[in-house]
């Protein structure tokens, strides 16, 4: 192998994502030498920083700070050039190890093999996961990128695969050592002869077919993406993304961002069996409509697809997030959430089910089914909620009607379910999210908002929904 291609070329990747959490930043700016030396190393190997005896503080700072901007911009970050909390929090997420700016990857752009059929060989396995469990989940792996391409995997059992494929840990032959347990999950080298393609996992992580520990098809389909030629992308709904987030179980489907990637590298295949690919949502999308606004912790939490954006009140640019890397249980898409800031829980609605959040955990006894609300057992979904602050009441919204829970006494109101149109006269008859702030409820509905006051009860100015992000 040559080495220098192999220090390029290797990639390390780890799993698990977990932010801090919207709490306002306590003085955090003091950190300890051993954190600027861990955030030093971190953007040596993900930013291409050079080595500096100086260290973070001192003769290097201009180069570590244009480096730290790099990385914050790279992850829609607040730019700063300076290690906040959040910035080392999201270092010390495991991640994949290949850099994230492409022009400090050293290959050149489009590597590609040069032929469509690909071999692999698996050299040999983890006793996490049976044989059986392995082939399958590496045979899934390759599959994602084949049915969106002309590519052809076929394994072979014997001799020199295109890609080959192992466990190890620590030193295990390429100067690349794994870590131990977490923070570097797996790398891979990008297509050429020799170690290129070839993919390697870390032995010493707990390797699963579901949540726990890490999922190893997951883990491969991404770095199979780095063996055919992909780098990482900056979507943080894209396979590629450098950091990983355990998307759940059923039926995944290679998002269009990942899809476009490999496309401009080899063409269409004329097979895909699922051309829906998940986009990522744009906030400025002029047809932006949304799935659930709530308050928490004195941040906008925005809800769209398998997204959230944050949008924290001194920051003009809205940070977007897989709701799964915040709170791995919720489901993939929401209907309907609002904050009870005196319990100091967000409610999130999912048809017929609701959780209650504790900042990272979900509330002890849910999910629960909203029948216990007062709710008909018929009823298959909440529309939108929030809570008025002044009344210590919760207006739900469902089709074109609305109903008042009183959280003190935790009962229904009566007089409910009533008509959107005759309370709340010019916002149309249905309500996709909606919040209240500063005496003013916000009611979304496709692109439109709708700023309704409450002292006056009407409707004083009509939005693009997109406004909420200032677009
Ligand atoms: C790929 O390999 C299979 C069998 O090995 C062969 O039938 C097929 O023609 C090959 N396709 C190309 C494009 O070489
Ligand atoms: C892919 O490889 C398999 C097995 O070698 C072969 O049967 C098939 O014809 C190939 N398909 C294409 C499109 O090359
Ligand atoms: C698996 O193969 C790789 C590459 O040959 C080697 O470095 C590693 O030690 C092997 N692992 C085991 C458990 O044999
Ligand atoms: C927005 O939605 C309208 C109506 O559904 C559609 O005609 C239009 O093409 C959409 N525009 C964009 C940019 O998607
Ligand atoms: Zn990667
Ligand atoms: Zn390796």
């Amino acid at each position: 192998m040559q080495p220098s291609l192999a220090a390029a070329f290797l990639f390390l990747l780890g799993l698990s994502y977990c932010l801090t959490l919207p709490i306002p930043h306590e003085d955090s700016d003091e950190f300890r030498t051993e954190d600027l030396q861990f955030a030093e190393r971190y953007l040596k190997t993900h930013y291409n920083l050079r080595s500096s005896p100086a260290g973070i503080r001192k003769k290097n700072a201009n180069s570590v700070a244009a480096k730290l901007r790099e990385m914050q911009s790279f992850f829609g970050l607040e730019v700063t050039g300076i290690l906040d909390e959040e910035t080392y929090e999201l270092m010390q997420q495991p991640r994949c190890g290949v850099p994230d700016v492409g022009e400090y990857n050293f290959f050149p752009r489009k590597l590609k093999w040069s032929k469509n059929n690909l071999t692999y060989r698996i050299v040999n396995y983890t006793r996490d996961l049976t044989r059986a469990e392995v082939d399958r989940a590496f045979k899934k792996a390759f599959k994602v990128w084949s049915e969106v391409t002309p590519l052809n995997f076929t394994r072979i059992r014997s001799g020199t695969a295109d890609i080959m494929i192992s466990f190890g840990t620590k030193e295990h032959g390429d100067f690349y050592p794994f870590d131990g347990p977490s923070g570097l999950l797996a790398h891979a080298f990008p297509p050429g002869p020799n170690y290129g393609g070839d993919a390697h996992f870390d032995d010493d992580e707990t390797w699963s077919t579901d949540s726990r520990g890490y999922n190893l098809f997951l883990v491969a389909a991404h770095e199979f993406g780095h063996s055919l030629g992909l780098e990482h992308s900056r979507d943080p709904g894209a396979l590629m993304f450098p950091i990983y987030t355990y998307t759940g179980n059923t039926g995944f489907l290679l998002p269009d961002d990942d899809v476009q990637g490999i496309q401009a590298l080899y063409g269409a295949g004329d097979r895909d069996p699922n051309p829906k690919h998940p986009k990522t949502p744009e906030k400025c999308d002029d047809n932006l409509s949304l799935d659930a606004i709530t308050e928490l912790r004195g941040e906008m939490v925005i809800f769209k697809d398998r997204f959230f954006w944050r949008l924290h009140p001194q920051m003009v640019e809205a940070e977007l997030v897989l709701i799964k890397s915040f709170w791995p249980e919720l489901p993939n898409k929401i209907d309907a959430a609002y904050e009870n800031p005196m319990k100091d829980h967000v409610f999130i609605f999912r048809g017929k089910k609701f959780w209650a959040l504790n900042g990272y955990d979900i509330v002890e006894g849910y999910p629960k089914k909203i029948y216990e609300l007062g709710f008909s057992r018929e009823m298959k979904t909440i529309d939108g909620a929030v809570h008025i602050k002044d009344t210590g009441k919760t207006l739900f919204f469902t089709g074109d009607k609305y109903w008042s829970y009183d959280e003190e006494n935790q009962v229904m109101e009566k007089g409910y379910p009533r008509l959107i149109e005759e309370e709340f006269p010019g916002i149309g008859n249905r309500v996709d999210a909606v919040y209240q702030k500063n005496g003013y409820i916000y009611f979304f509905n496709g692109p439109l908002q709708f700023q309704y006051s409450i002292w006056s009860k009407r409707i004083v100015r009509v939005l693009k929904t997109n406004s909420i992000f200032l677009c």
